[in-house]
Formats: structure tokens, C-alpha cells, sequence
């Protein structure tokens, strides 16, 4: 019996440290340590052994045991590190890498960085104002009537504090129009008294609206400008459009505008730009060839009067368009529903 458990250790170790391989090193234990291995059969044997040499080759068996088991353990590490070793000289450096994912600017910040640049080409310099604002600042200022509807609860929101005594209730900027009165007011205050430089003012900000459909999202963004001087007239004004709308959209665009109502612009326009599906001709996306841009029209006398600035000696323009109506305007980009823009979704997102 002793000899058997020699040789069933010296066979045991002699396979270990001969193998390469950890599969090897599985069938090895298998075939020893296993249910039927050589070691648990022979292991089997000793109740059938004399009582008084039982005890020694009892122990000689754990031993063998032990021995095979320690070499095993001993020889996979010795495996696993070969392994790693081997691994690590194949890598071919000249292979190209993995791409980590690699994220890209929002769409609507793609969209202002365009409009900015597009802008800042022609001398505008933009600006930011807060969009937790006054109600003077979004509507008193610019000459709309104490019961105006864009005013009411379910237009506009309004925050939640105590009306200042000047300015009236808190409120979240329904518009960029607000950053007119603000520019006008910074830059009359640091003129103090003198000479007032010429405005050219590009307002991008968030605005917040009571509105969720296809086409309207609580918080969207407008861009603004204003343009104040001595004798800045509707000339002008035509002049950046045209600008803009070929800018941005194409050569072949061109702009209209349409008399409309606003509170603090007269005359106020609606400016259209032509279609570019049709060219300009008529089709199912535009009305007779044109697309309704937005809003502009020369800064009314009362505006700029709250603004400190005389209207006799100064005039302005100004307009004021949704950064993600332009966008979707924008050849080849269509959004069926604008929600959609601000969902986090990343198999919407991802395609811009
Ligand atoms: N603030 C207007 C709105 O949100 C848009 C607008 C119209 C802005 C005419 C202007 C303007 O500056 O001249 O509906």
C-alpha cells in the first residue's frame, strides 16, 4: 500500500510539472484527486488495511495528497503568468486602437454656435442676461398693457417670491426681447451721459412657455438682436435678414416680411424666408412658396424711452427667432416632434 501511494505521487507530480496546458492540469486532478482518480480509489482501501499500520499509511495518503494538490495550485499560477507573459508580447502596436464613444455637441448647440458666428461676421456681439427675470424687464419695459395674455398664468411662469416694487413679479423669460431692455439699459448706464456707442446686440438664451405638443417644448431657445444707432432704419434691418437667411440656409434663400403686430417694435413685421423644397414655387411643406420665420420690426419709441435712450435721436431694429424653428427649416434636417430634441435619447441624438 505504501508503495502504491509513492508511485501514485511520483506519477501525480511528474505529469504536473511535465504539462503546459491548464486544461492538462484538469484532466491531471481528474484522473487523481476525482471520484474514481487513483489516489480517492486507493483512499478506499484503507479500512481493509491492519488496524495498527492503518494510522501511518492514513497519514502517507494525506500527505500524498497534499503533494499533489500544493504542485497543482503551484503549476497553474506558474501557467496563468506564461499566459499574461505570452498575451502581452503578441500585441501588435501597429494595429489600429478601439475608438472609446466619443460624444458630440447637442444639436441646439451646434445650431447656436452657427447662428452666433454667423452673427459675430457682421459686428454683433452676443450676449447673456438672466433667464429668472422681472416682469418689467419681459413685458413693462417693452411697452405691453398691464393685461396682456402672454402675461397670464398659463402662458408665462412665474416664480414663486415676493414682486419687487419697481419691477414687478419673478417670472422664467418667455422671450429674449427681455436682453433688449437689459443691453440698451447696461450700455446707456455706462455711457453715463456721454456719447452712446451703437448697438448691435445678438441675445441667445432659454425661454420658458406653458406649452408641450409636436411643435412646442416647455423651454426652447430664441436668438435676439437689436440694433440701435442714429438713423437705423428698415433698410437695415432687411439687409441682416437677407444675410442670415443666406447665410444660414443657403445662397439661393430670400426673406419677406409682412406687416404684424408687436408690442415693442412699430412698424412690426413677420419675416418669411422662401421655401427650399420648391424653390420658392409652392409645395405641400411651405404656404405658396414661403416659411414663416418670426418676428422683427423697428424698436418702439416707448421702448427705448424706458430704456433711457431719446427716440428722436435714436432708432433700432431688432428680431427675434426660435433657434429650433430655424433648425428644422434647416435643409435636410426634420424632426417630426420637437420633444424629442430634449428626451436624452441617444439613437435620436446620435444620428446629428
Ligand atoms: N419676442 C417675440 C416672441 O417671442 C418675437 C419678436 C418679435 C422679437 C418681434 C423681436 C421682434 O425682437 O422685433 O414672440
Amino acid at each position: 500500500m505504501e508503495n502504491e501511494l509513492i508511485n501514485i505521487k511520483n506519477n501525480a507530480v511528474s505529469l504536473i510539472l511535465d504539462s503546459n496546458d491548464p486544461k492538462d492540469l484538469e484532466e491531471i486532478k481528474l484522473q487523481f484527486l476525482g471520484r474514481s482518480g487513483k489516489l480517492t480509489l486507493a483512499m478506499k482501501e484503507l479500512p481493509k488495511i491492519d488496524p495498527d499500520k492503518r494510522k501511518e499509511v492514513g497519514i502517507l495518503a494525506n500527505e500524498v495528497k497534499e503533494t499533489i494538490e500544493n504542485t497543482l495550485k503551484d503549476k497553474e499560477q506558474q501557467l496563468k503568468h506564461v499566459n499574461i507573459k505570452t498575451k502581452i508580447e503578441k500585441i501588435d502596436v501597429t494595429n489600429p486602437g478601439i475608438r472609446p464613444p466619443l460624444g458630440h455637441l447637442h444639436l441646439i448647440t451646434q445650431a447656436i454656435l452657427e447662428i452666433t458666428d454667423i452673427f459675430e461676421r457682421i459686428g454683433f456681439t452676443r450676449v447673456r442676461y438672466p433667464e429668472v427675470e422681472w416682469d418689467w424687464y419681459s413685458f413693462g419695459a417693452l411697452n405691453f398693457p398691464e393685461n396682456h395674455p402672454a402675461r397670464d398664468d398659463w402662458e408665462t411662469f412665474f416664480i414663486d417670491e415676493e414682486p419687487n416694487k419697481k419691477f414687478g413679479p419673478m417670472l422664467l423669460t418667455p422671450h429674449t426681447s427681455s436682453g433688449q431692455i437689459r443691453e440698451m439699459r447696461n450700455v446707456v448706464e455706462s455711457a453715463s451721459g456721454g456719447e452712446i456707442p451703437p448697438i448691435k446686440m445678438l441675445n441667445i438664451a432659454k425661454c420658458y412657455r406653458r406649452q408641450s405638443d409636436v411643435s412646442h417644448t416647455l423651454m426652447f431657445h430664441q436668438f435676439e438682436t437689436l440694433a440701435i444707432a442714429e438713423k437705423v432704419s428698415i433698410t437695415d434691418l432687411k439687409g441682416v435678414l437677407d444675410y442670415f437667411a443666406k447665410a444660414y440656409f443657403g445662397p439661393d434663400r430670400k426673406t419677406r416680411i409682412r406687416p404684424y403686430h408687436f408690442e415693442f417694435t412699430e412698424p412690426s413685421f413677420e419675416v418669411d424666408i422662401s421655401c427650399g423644397m420648391c424653390n420658392g414655387q409652392g409645395c405641400k411643406l411651405c404656404k405658396e412658396g414661403w416659411l414663416e420665420m418670426g418676428g422683427a420690426g423697428m424698436v418702439h419709441p416707448n421702448v427705448l424711452k424706458n430704456a433711457g435712450l431719446d427716440p428722436n435721436k435714436y432708432t433700432g431694429f431688432a428680431s427675434g427667432w426660435g433657434v429650433e424653428r430655424v433648425l428644422m427649416m434647416k435643409e435636410g434636417i426634420e424632426i417630426d416632434d420637437l420633444r424629442l430634441l430634449y428626451s436624452n435619447k441617444l439613437e435620436f441624438l446620435e444620428q446629428f
